[in-house]
């Protein structure tokens, strides 16, 4: 409507309330009561509805601290101290209807009936439609665990009963059972991590000088800047990005946003073979901000290098309070550079540190991308060549860091782990003489090729 109707349709309301006013307080008058009392009554009425929120707030946040006092002390290996305030536990979670509850403890019963008859495929699938009805019970998330683990798949039921943990740190069965599958996981991890490292070996054996190598090492350096942004919805293809970064002239009919994205990671991986590579175990936060000064700096001149200062998002991963950014990147880079991380495997510790930056989220954005770079750093600095997350790969790469915020960091470990194979793969065939063509890995990025000792 019009604005001078809208005037006049709120005077007429202006003027109604007036009238319904002045008619209350002379009301009162009439009934002896002042116009301060019934003021008063008024905030009395309205404060009335606070009085014992602040008691029940207190009380969650003990419990808080005390669910966080008793939870098991992190995994041997991993070294995850994602430091979080009592605020990010009380990020929003999706709730659960009463009725996907009920049809889940149904199923459970059902399946445990199945189980004792013999009838264990039938028992896997009632825990599964469990599972999927309410994936936050500890019991199905324990009782789907055992099946798993007597199926000898010990890596999920590990998963499971982590899980099950990070809900409940003192369930009894899921305690006792994790007690059981840490070692055996912990040693296929490890194993895992000595076939990477065989390769590694047959890497550094083949001369610097060697061109092929020289060839595909220049190769993986574009195909990192194309898929980093691309995982982002970045549209120029490879060839595209090839063209800018060689010639610095500009592709037509294509942003110069997405252009300088590409620009922007070029620089942030010269300045890292320029700077940071001389001196393992020596991160600063400086050097995050100059790497992603250059990574953003060029679409965002003022986002780029800056630690942000409103609240952001990641799907359903609420990272932590602005203000408490600086001190949470102070902690990842003490926790980077300290002894007990520098124990762990460099692919542990490259995921770990990627994962870290991206759950503290510290910018506005271009946090995965500087997050890439990051894990990255962390391998060159161990005599790892960089990796690459495919763009293609991007649903699981998600769903892995989407399990980490959940309570267990493994499954992103072993994300990674094997892409850091995948790239060992295309590099060892490229360099392999008479080589037929790239690793099926890198069609269906699933499969490795077998190491050869
Ligand atoms: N559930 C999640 N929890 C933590 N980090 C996530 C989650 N999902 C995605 N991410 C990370 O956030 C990145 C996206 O954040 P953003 O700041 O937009 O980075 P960029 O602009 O470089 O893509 C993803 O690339 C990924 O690394
Ligand atoms: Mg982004």
């Amino acid at each position: 409507p019009p604005p001078k109707i809208a005037v006049g349709g709120a005077a007429v309301r202006d003027g109604r309330r007036r009238v319904a006013l002045m008619a209350a307080v002379a009301a009162c008058r009439r009934a002896g009561v002042s116009l301060l009392s019934l003021l008063l009554g008024a905030v009395l009425v309205l404060l009335l509805p606070l009085v014992g929120v602040e008691d029940r707030c207190c009380a969650r946040l003990r419990g808080l601290d005390l669910l966080r006092c008793q939870l098991p002390p992190a995994a041997p290996s991993t070294g995850l101290t994602v430091p979080y305030t009592a605020r990010d536990l009380l990020a929003v979670k999706v709730e659960i209807s009463k009725g996907s509850v009920l049809e889940a403890q149904a199923a459970l019963q059902q399946a445990l009936e199945m189980k004792k008859q013999g009838k264990r495929e039938k028992a896997h699938r009632l825990l599964v439609h469990a599972l999927n009805m309410d994936p936050d019970s500890v019991d199905v998330l324990t009782e789907l665990g055992t099946i798993l683990e007597e199926e000898k798949d010990v890596v999920q039921a590990d998963h499971l009963y982590t899980r099950a943990l990070a809900i409940s740190p003192c369930h009894q069965r899921a305690l006792v059972s994790r007690h059981r599958t840490l070692p055996l996981v912990e040693e296929i991890d490890q194993h895992h991590f000595g076939v990477i490292d065989g390769k590694v070996r047959r890497l550094m054996s083949i001369p610097t000088g060697n061109s092929a190598l020289r060839r595909v090492m220049e190769e993986t350096y574009y195909h990192h800047i194309y898929h980093t942004v691309a995982i982002e919805g970045n549209t120029l293809t490879l060839s595209e990005i090839r063209h800018i970064i060689q010639t610095r002239y500009a592709v037509p009919g294509k942003s110069l946003q997405e252009q300088n994205e590409a620009v922007g990671v070029d620089a942030a991986m010269k300045y890292i073979n320029a700077t940071l590579l001389s001196r393992p175990g020596h991160v600063a936060v400086d050097h995050v901000l100059e790497i992603h000064r250059r990574v953003l700096g060029y679409a965002d001149p003022v986002e780029g290098g800056r630690l942000r200062t409103s609240q952001v998002f990641v799907g359903h991963h609420v990272p932590p309070h602005p203000q408490d950014v600086a001190r949470h990147m102070q902690d990842l880079v003490h926790w980077l550079n300290s002894d007990e991380a520098l124990q762990l495997h460099p692919v542990e510790l490259a995921a770990l540190a990627h994962y870290k930056l991206v759950h503290v989220h510290p910018f506005l954005d271009g946090n995965g991308r500087t997050a890439r770079l990051l894990m990255n750093v962390v391998l060159m600095q161990a005599s790892y060549p960089p990796i690459t997350i495919r763009k293609e790969q991007r649903a699981e790469y998600y769903a892995a860091l989407d399990t980490a915020n959940a309570g267990d960091v493994r499954p992103f470990i072993r994300f990674i782990a094997k892409c850091t194979e995948m790239t060992l793969d295309t590099l060892l065939i490229a360099t392999t003489e008479h080589a037929v063509g790239l690793p099926g890995a890198c069609r269906d990025c699933g499969q490795t090729i077998p190491v050869r000792s």
